[in-house]
């Protein structure tokens, strides 16, 4: 069992290998550039590290790790397209450096070379990785458009939000985590499994990520926080602020979701109060803590050393405690 570092290096050291300047430049830049731009590298870290639980030499999952990483980043070209984001890790988003028409085939190129580089494993794991591959990213599709499709909506459910996010997220996470156990040949029962526990901890991200769009620093988060709010998202936060306000203050919020201002500053001030003064963000935090032992829950019918049940769950812990 390795290092979670030494994953994180060996998987820049092949990204920096893969990631080389081709023509024409204004397909393959913003491609560099995005890919280049940095981010915590953790799904192509799980795929390396599941690879290696389940028994296989973790360099046989670097493939599948760049398709997700590779993927990953195609879903937030767009992704900041539809959401209208200025900043992403820190730096102009692709389409506000470049325009939208380049996000958007730059992003298509992304995809097909995704799928391209299942191309380097033999008939029988390219088939398996391909179909889990498919499915996953059909479903971040279907993820984003209730995310975009919620924005305009006022009567969101709860399940229907989890359901949102599930799709958008957490499939991938999951889908990461499984590559690693098919390139490592193990049983479907512990691809299955591993495949929950990235699920599960990935809705827990994902509430996460949307705590830190309201509540992060500005300085090292990233990206434009208050972007959820400006855009209308139907977030937990959100959700739950109108589970626990008062009618008259619930109709308030209910309103500044429904306007697209020039300047926002005032509507996430006072968006955010009403998160900490209904208790929302404190339900965020709990529910965040709650999908993560869930995932914690499906390591103990793993059959796999305790060290490394260990080491999936200290990684587990540190997203739960992360600032960007
Ligand atoms: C951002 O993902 C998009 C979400 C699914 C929340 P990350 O937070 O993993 O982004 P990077 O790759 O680290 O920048
Ligand atoms: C991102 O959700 C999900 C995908 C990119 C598929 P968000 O829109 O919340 O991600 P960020 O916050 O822009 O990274
Ligand atoms: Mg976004
Ligand atoms: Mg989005
Ligand atoms: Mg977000």
């Amino acid at each position: 069992m390795q290092n979670i570092s030494i994953y994180q290096t060996a998987f820049l050291d092949y990204l920096e290998a893969y990631n080389t300047p081709k023509e024409p430049k204004n397909l393959y830049k913003p491609i560099h550039y995005i890919l280049e731009l940095g981010g915590k590298r953790l799904r192509p870290v799980l795929t390396l590290m599941t690879a290696d639980i389940f028994g296989s030499d973790y360099k046989k999952a670097l493939d599948a790790a760049l398709s997700i990483e590779v993927f990953h980043n195609f879903s937030l070209l767009h992704d900041d397209i539809m959401d209208d984001a200025p900043l992403r890790r820190g730096q102009q988003t692709v389409h506000e450096k470049w325009d939208i028409n380049t996000g958007i085939l730059s992003g298509d190129a992304m995809l097909i070379l995704a799928y391209q580089l299942f191309e380097n494993y033999n008939p029988k794991t390219f088939q398996a990785l391909a179909k889990l591959f498919s499915k996953t990213a059909l479903e971040v599709c279907e993820g984003q458009q209730y995310d975009v499709d919620f924005e305009t909506r006022d009567d969101v459910t709860i399940p229907e939000y989890l359901k949102m996010i599930e799709y958008k997220t957490a499939v991938l996470v999951g889908a990461a985590m499984k590559m690693g156990a098919i390139v490592a040949e193990t049983s479907v029962d512990n691809q299955d499994s591993i495949y929950q526990f990235g699920r599960l901890l990935g809705i827990a991200f994902q509430l996460q990520d949307d705590y830190l769009d309201a509540f992060g620093d500005p300085e090292t988060f990233g990206k434009q926080v208050g972007g959820d709010i400006i855009e209308n998202k139907k977030t937990y936060l959100y959700l739950k602020a109108l589970d626990f306000l008062s009618e008259k203050n619930k109709r308030q919020l209910e309103q500044l979701f429904t306007v697209n201002l020039d300047d926002n500053s005032d509507k996430i001030e006072t968006v955010k109060q009403f998160f900490v003064d209904s208790g929302s963000a404190k339900a965020t935090q709990d529910a965040i803590k709650d999908y993560t032992e869930q995932a914690f829950k499906v390591l103990e019918g793993l059959s796999i050393s305790d060290d490394k049940k260990e080491l999936l769950r200290q990684f587990g812990t540190g997203l739960m405690t992360r600032n960007v």
